[in-house]
């Protein structure tokens, strides 16, 4: 692979062991994938941060880094922890978890990534242009990015990203490169998608189908309002990126390369899928029973529009089971100032941030069955926390909450 000199001089530990030791990383994925060459990148998104996934080998890992004196040299931001930093002791999460979770959050801080918390940094302003490179590691976010933003980034690992920020740049190679961002798969719709959850069962259905393939929807009609937009195509890449490997998805005349390229977006030899209804992905994740302990929402992380929307179907109500929604502190604080916070907790509700129902120990916390309208969650509670999970639209899991068992 061809370096820059200053790339070389950071291989060659001219610039210190940490430097050394991200060039290394790069260099050596980049000659396993065939990069001809390095790319600058614009930022760097670090998942793989919480401790019930990294443990303490992950925090050794990360306190190396800082002890090193490497720092980002791109905006790099976190995604989020196992734990709510302000409201963990009152929502019960093991103090043992939390002070290591707070520890690796810390060396992540003295290495220069931003407490952001978040799988969804566009909704802060942390968002990249068309068409520039970056190195975001969060499934659904890589997904975003790449498809309805029409940036360029290959699923990175946390480390990797990390290697990134600290180089500002990665290796050229997968979804960098025009060629590898073409659709292999035509994916016609035939049925309609209402809801953010249809999209999140569409999702579902499309990434078992499709694997890691790159699929060119055609069909699909999208909410009027912007916001509903983006809640929906992040429902969509959140949930094929969690059943299968999708990376990028193109809508037909809507998202960026599918409308600056039109058809030539899509590979020749693209296969053809028809979807004339959404009940295989409904039958494959629902659940029988009813029981309850937990309605979550905010996977991915749910913008201030989506909170708002949720503090007006539970104005005037009382819940009788715990409801959490996930988002980060800054859209907390937005919606604490414009009041839905307060009408969320006066219903009994809770608006969570820096965690999300995946990645926090609520397993170990007891919990038991959960609903949520996020495909991806409903993916991967059973398989990471053997939590019973049922799946509906943000209206079922508030109506279950309020009548405090699950509605099918
Ligand atoms: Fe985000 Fe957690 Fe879901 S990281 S996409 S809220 S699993």
């Amino acid at each position: 692979m061809k370096l820059t000199k200053i790339e070389q001089s950071f291989l060659d530990g001219k610039h210190g062991s940490g430097l050394k030791r991200a060039m290394e990383i790069l260099a050596a994925l980049g000659r396993i994938y065939g990069a001809r060459d390095m790319v600058a990148v614009k930022s760097a998104q670090i998942a793989g941060i919480s401790y019930k996934n990294i443990g303490d080998p992950g925090l050794e890992f990360l306190s190396d880094w800082a002890n090193m004196e490497v720092r980002a040299h791109v905006p790099a931001f976190m995604n989020p922890s196992g734990i709510d930093r302000q409201l963990w002791r009152e929502l019960g999460f093991p103090p043992e978890f939390a002070k290591k979770q707070l520890e690796i959050i810390e060396q992540l801080k003295r290495v220069g990534v931003r407490a952001t918390l978040t799988c969804t940094p566009y909704h802060i302003g942390l968002q990249p242009e068309k068409g520039d490179h970056i190195a975001w590691s969060e499934s659904s976010a890589v997904s975003y990015a790449n498809s309805v933003i029409g940036a360029r980034t290959n699923r990175e690992g946390g480390p990797s990203a990390l290697a990134a920020a600290f180089c500002g740049r990665t290796p050229r190679f997968g979804l960098h490169l025009h060629k590898n961002r073409l659709a292999t798969h035509r994916i016609q719709v035939a049925c309609s998608i209402d809801s953010s959850a249809d999209f999140g069962l569409l999702g579902n259905m499309v990434g078992k189908k499709i694997g890691g393939g790159i699929p060119f929807f055609q069909g699909i009609s999208l909410p009027n309002q912007t916001a509903q937009q983006t809640t929906c195509l992040k429902s969509l890449g959140a949930a094929m990126a969690a059943s299968g490997a999708v990376a990028l998805f193109h809508i037909e005349k809507k998202t960026p390369e599918a409308t600056s390229y039109g058809e030539r977006i899509v590979r020749a030899d693209a296969h053809t899928i028809k979807i004339n209804s959404l009940d295989e992905a409904r039958k494959s994740l629902h659940s029988n029973g009813s029981e309850l302990d937990l309605v979550t929402l905010g996977c991915p992380h749910a913008s201030i529009d989506e909170i708002s929307d949720i503090a007006n179907l539970l104005k005037n109500k009382k819940l009788k089971k715990p409801l959490w929604i996930a988002s980060c502190s800054i859209i907390r604080e937005q919606a604490r100032n414009k009041g839905f916070v307060e009408i969320i907790e006066n219903a009994g509700g809770r608006v969570l941030a820096d965690t999300c129902m995946v990645v926090a120990p609520l397993a170990e916390m007891g919990i038991k069955f959960i609903g949520t309208n996020s495909a991806k969650a409903r993916s991967y509670l059973p398989s990471h926390q053997g939590i019973i999970t049922y799946f509906g639209t943000t209206e079922q899991c508030i109506e279950s909450a309020l009548e405090g068992q699950w509605k099918h």
